[in-house]
């Protein structure tokens, strides 16, 4: 590995403008809100495309912070992301954007190739070109745990676990951790990773197993347990992961990789019949009321068994840990669901489809 330059204090001394990617999307929120309220010395400049998971409503309580501001822009497309970076100078990119949903990249693998892999290359040599004037410029990009592929029942992802990725997003993703180190090997453009577990919280669009079962269950409708439901998901509160990049984008050493996750296994049968029980005392329904409408579906093809992370390189160099047990982020996460049903009505309105069949299977 090269010299390993120190960002503990150029960045903290010297960043001015950090360019996050993805910042309307569910952790990507959460990222942007913490930086832009807890560095009012920092510019925050929000790029993202508002596909039918990126949403600024996500961002009404800061978006007229004078140290915030939002564009609009694809990062697949190399002369805009060039330009953006001429115009606007950042001294670091956190880099969240993507296309996030295994079930939609089993789908539609060529829209995750596009953001997840072109997008993050666009990004990489944008910024290679900025570090020529800013020396001290950083590449932080967020990952996930799905790349180390799928563990049996014993064992954990360490930061050596070898690449084994098994779903098109996976694969994407992979795909541009790689290209992410190869910069760091090639060209010496200072980067840093982190591979987080599943999030779950505020914001989160309701495709992913804990907000959709949410939204189904205040509709009364099934909600779909994939197989068994014996698959194995190590959940994390988001704003617990937000903290966590917030340490490693101003204490992680340049070419490092930190997992990142809450030490939080649960079976999906176990936690949907979990989030039943909340709902029922939510709700003030019998006992049973929501349980009654979880439906064994077909499995989704190539599903991992079990993610689990071993997060004590970042526990150790950096001092991180979750803060929120699990019943009491799952109460916050019910309660927020529970106050912005507008939200959800809206993100998964006739809006949304018509962008998503529009756009979204056309690029
Ligand atoms: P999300 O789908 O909620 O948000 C993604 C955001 O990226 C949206 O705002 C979307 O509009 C934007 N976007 C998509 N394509 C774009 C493009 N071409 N150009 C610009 N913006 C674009 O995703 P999320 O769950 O918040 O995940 C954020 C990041 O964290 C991703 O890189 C994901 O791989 C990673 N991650 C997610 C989890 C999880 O549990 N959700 C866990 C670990 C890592
Ligand atoms: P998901 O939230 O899609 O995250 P990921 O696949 O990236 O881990 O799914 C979490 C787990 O829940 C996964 O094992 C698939 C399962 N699942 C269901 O059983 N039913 C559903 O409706 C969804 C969306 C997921």
């Amino acid at each position: 590995m090269a010299a390993k330059p120190d960002f503990k204090t150029c960045l903290i001394t010297m960043t001015k403008k950090i360019l996050i990617t993805g910042g309307a999307g569910f952790i990507g929120s959460h990222v942007v809100r913490r930086f832009v309220n807890h560095y009012p010395g920092y510019k925050i400049i929000n790029l993202d495309l508002l596909t039918y998971a990126g949403n600024l409503e996500n961002l009404k309580d800061i978006e007229r912070k004078p140290n915030y501001e939002f564009i609009k822009g694809d990062i697949a497309d190399s002369g805009f992301v060039h330009s953006l970076i001429a115009e606007h100078q950042p001294d670091a990119i956190i880099h969240l954007a993507a296309e996030s949903h295994v079930d939609r990249s089993i789908l539609n693998p060529l829209s995750f190739v596009y953001t997840n892999i072109v997008g993050t290359v666009n990004l990489l040599n944008a910024s290679l070109k900025r570090l020529e004037s800013s020396p001290d410029f950083l590449f932080y990009h967020i990952s996930t745990d799905e790349v180390y592929g799928s563990l049996g029942k014993d064992g954990f992802f360490t930061e050596v676990t070898r690449y084994d990725p098994r779903s098109p997003y996976s694969s994407s993703k992979a795909s541009s951790d790689h290209l992410v180190r190869a910069y760091f090997h090639t060209y010496q453009l200072p980067v840093v990773i982190s591979n987080c577990s599943n999030n779950y919280g505020p914001n989160q669009f309701p495709e992913k197993l804990i907000p959709l079962s949410l939204n189904n269950m205040l509709h009364e409708k099934p909600v779909p347990v994939y197989g068994k439901g014996e698959n194995v998901r190590d959940w994390l509160y988001v704003e617990d992961h937000a903290a966590a990049i917030d340490l490693v984008f101003h204490r992680g050493k340049a070419g490092e990789t930190y997992n990142i996750g809450g030490h939080n296994e649960w079976h999906n049968i176990d936690l949907v019949k979990l989030l039943s029980k909340i709902m029922d005392k939510k709700l003030g329904k019998p006992a049973g009321f929501h349980e009654r409408l979880i439906t064994y579906v077909k499995d989704r093809a190539g599903h991992d068994l079990r993610y689990a992370i071993d997060a004590s390189k970042i526990k150790n160099e950096l001092g991180w840990l979750p803060s929120l047990q699990f019943e009491e982020g799952l109460e916050k996460t019910v309660d927020w669901y529970l106050e912005n049903r507008d939200w959800l009505s809206r993100v998964t309105s006739g809006e949304y489809a018509n962008y998503y069949q529009t756009q979204y299977h056309t690029r």
